[in-house]
C-alpha cells in the first residue's frame, strides 16, 4: 500500500512523519558517501525517514556495528529491487549497473535518491521521464557541488526569476590545486601530488583537471536552472594542466587569479542557444569566483529580475555530500511517495551550445628572445583585427625561455583561435602560446 501524506496530520507531528509511518530507505554503495548517509540515518535525528537495507558487492567486509540491528546487509542488487524499501539511495557511482538499478527500481514503485552526476548528465531526462511515470521521485541534490543545495536553489528557490548565467566552481580538486599554485607558489605538478596525497584527487586525475567531472555538473545545472537541455559532449573542456607558476604572477598584476570555471549563458537575443564551457581563466580578485580557497566550490547564479546569487561551501566529502542525500530523503518524506517528478515539463527542450563567445583574454607567451617579436606579434594580431590592451613583462626569466603576456580585448574566441595558428607558425616560441578568457565579476565575458 502506497504511504500517503495524511491530510489531517496534526501540527504537533514530527517533521516529515507521513502518517506516523516512516519511510523505508536502501542504500547501495556503502563507501564514502554511503557510510556518512547510513551514519546520519542511524543517528535517530529524522524520525520519517528508516534505513532498511545496504547492499555493497562483497558485503561481509563492508559490515560495521554502529549501524541498527534490524539492517538487512546484501550483496545483491536483486534483492534491493524485490524489497519492500519505499527509497533506493544509489551511491555505487558509475553509469552501469546504477543505471539499471535505478530504472528498476522506479519500476518498482519506489523513489529514487542519487549523487551521480556522470548518469543525471547523460540519462537524467530519461530516468525523469520513467520516474514521472511511475508518479515516483527520481532526486539529485548531491550529483552537484555536494552539500552546497544549489540544484534546489535554482528549481524552486528561484523559480520565480528568468535566470540566463550560471558560473561556478564545481570541482574541489581543480580548485584546491590552483589555490596551492596561487598561495603557495607549487607547480602543477607538485600542487596535483600534494592533492593526491590529502586524497583530494584521485590517482589518475584526469575527469577532474581536464574538466569532464565539473562539465557533468555544470549540464545538470543547465537543466535545472536554465530549462534547457544539452548535449554533455557539445560543453567544450580545456585542462588546468597547461596552468603555470608564472600564470599568478602575471594574474596578480591584472588584480586576478585563475579558477577552473565552470560556465553557462543563454546567448543574448537568440533562441534555443547557450554558450557553455568549462576552462580555466582569469577572474578579478574581488570575484566571488577568486575567494573560493582549497576544495570548496561556489556557484553564482544571475536572474533577470532578482540579479546575482551566490552559494559556497563544502562541494565533496562524505559529510556534506550526505547532507543533501538526506534532504532529498526529507523531501520525499515531507510530500509522500506517489508525488510527481517536476523537472521534466519545465525543460524547453534541446538547445545547441555555443563556444564562439566574445571576451578579453590573456595570452602567454614563452619565446626565445630576440628583438621585433613584440612587433610580429602586433602585426598578426592586428591582422585579424585583435586590439591588444596591455603587455606585461616580469624581469628576472631566462632569455632563452622568457615568457611575457598580452591581454587583448574583447575579440570572439574563434578570432583570437585564428590569430594564434599564426602566430604559432612564428619561429621564437619555446612552447605554445597559452591562451584564457578574462572573466567579469559575476563569471561574465
Ligand atoms: N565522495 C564525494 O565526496 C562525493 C561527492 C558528491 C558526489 N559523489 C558521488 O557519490 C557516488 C558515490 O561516491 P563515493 O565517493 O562514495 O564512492 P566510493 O567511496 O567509491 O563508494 C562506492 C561504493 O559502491 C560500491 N560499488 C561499486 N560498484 C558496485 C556494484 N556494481 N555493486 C555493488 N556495490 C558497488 C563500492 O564497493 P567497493 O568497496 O567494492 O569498491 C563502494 O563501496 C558517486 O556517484 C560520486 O560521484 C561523491
Amino acid at each position: 500500500m502506497q504511504k500517503q501524506k495524511s491530510d489531517t496530520a496534526s501540527l504537533d507531528a514530527p517533521e516529515g512523519v507521513v502518517g506516523g509511518a516512516p519511510l523505508t530507505v536502501a542504500i547501495v554503495g556503502f563507501g564514502t558517501v554511503g557510510r556518512s548517509v547510513a551514519k546520519v540515518l542511524s543517528s535517530g535525528m529524522h524520525p520519517s525517514l528508516r534505513l532498511a537495507m545496504i547492499c555493497n558487492r562483497g558485503v561481509e567486509r563492508k559490515k560495521v556495528d554502529w549501524v541498527p540491528r534490524g539492517v538487512e546487509w546484501t550483496e545483491s542488487i536483486e534483492a534491493v529491487i524485490g524489497s519492500d524499501a519505499d527509497i533506493v539511495v544509489e551511491l555505487m557511482g558509475g553509469l552501469e549497473p546504477a543505471g539499471e538499478l535505478i530504472r528498476r527500481s522506479l519500476q518498482a514503485g519506489k523513489s529514487v535518491v542519487t549523487a551521480n552526476k556522470q548518469l543525471i548528465a547523460t540519462h537524467g531526462i530519461e530516468l525523469l521521464v520513467l520516474a514521472r511515470r511511475h508518479k515516483r521521485e527520481l532526486l539529485f541534490e548531491a550529483s552537484v557541488a555536494g552539500g552546497i543545495p544549489i540544484v534546489r536553489a535554482v528549481r524552486e528557490g528561484l523559480a520565480g526569476d528568468r535566470l540566463f548565467r550560471i558560473a561556478g566552481i564545481l570541482n574541489g580538486t581543480c580548485n584546491y590545486i590552483l589555490t596551492r599554485m596561487d598561495g603557495a607558489g607549487l607547480s602543477f605538478a607538485d600542487a596535483l601530488k600534494e592533492a593526491q596525497v590529502l586524497g583530494y584527487a584521485e590517482a589518475d586525475p584526469t575527469a577532474d583537471v581536464d574538466g569532464y567531472d565539473a562539465r557533468a555538473k555544470i549540464a545538470i545545472l543547465i537543466a535545472s536552472g536554465l530549462g534547457c537541455q544539452v548535449n554533455l559532449d557539445d560543453i567544450p573542456c580545456r585542462s588546468i594542466s597547461s596552468i603555470n607558476n608564472v600564470d599568478f604572477m602575471y594574474a596578480r598584476r591584472l588584480d586576478c587569479t585563475i579558477r577552473q570555471v565552470s560556465w553557462a549563458e543563454r546567448a543574448p537575443g537568440v533562441d534555443r542557444q547557450l554558450f557553455a564551457s568549462v576552462r580555466p581563466a582569469l577572474v578579478p580578485l574581488s570575484s566571488p569566483l577568486a575567494r573560493v580557497e582549497g576544495s570548496q566550490n561556489l556557484v553564482t547564479v544571475q536572474g533577470e529580475f532578482g540579479g546575482a546569487n551566490t552559494f559556497s561551501g563544502f562541494g565533496a566529502g562524505g559529510d556534506p555530500t550526505a547532507v543533501a542525500i538526506v534532504s532529498d530523503l526529507m523531501s520525499i518524506a515531507r510530500t509522500g511517495l506517489g508525488a510527481e517528478a517536476h523537472f521534466v515539463q519545465q525543460l524547453e527542450g534541446q538547445v545547441s551550445v555555443g563556444t564562439d563567445f566574445t571576451s578579453p583574454h590573456y595570452v602567454r607567451f614563452t619565446v626565445a628572445d630576440r628583438p621585433g617579436i613584440i612587433a610580429s606579434l602586433a602585426t598578426l594580431l592586428s591582422a585579424h583585427g585583435i586590439n591588444i590592451d596591455a603587455v606585461l613583462q616580469l624581469p628576472g626569466h631566462d632569455k632563452a625561455e622568457l615568457p611575457f603576456v598580452m591581454t587583448v580585448e574583447a575579440c570572439p574566441l574563434s578570432v583570437l583561435d585564428a590569430a594564434l595558428a599564426d602566430i604559432n607558425a612564428l619561429p621564437f616560441h619555446v612552447c605554445r602560446p597559452m591562451a584564457v578568457p578574462i572573466l567579469g565579476a559575476q563569471g561574465n565575458s
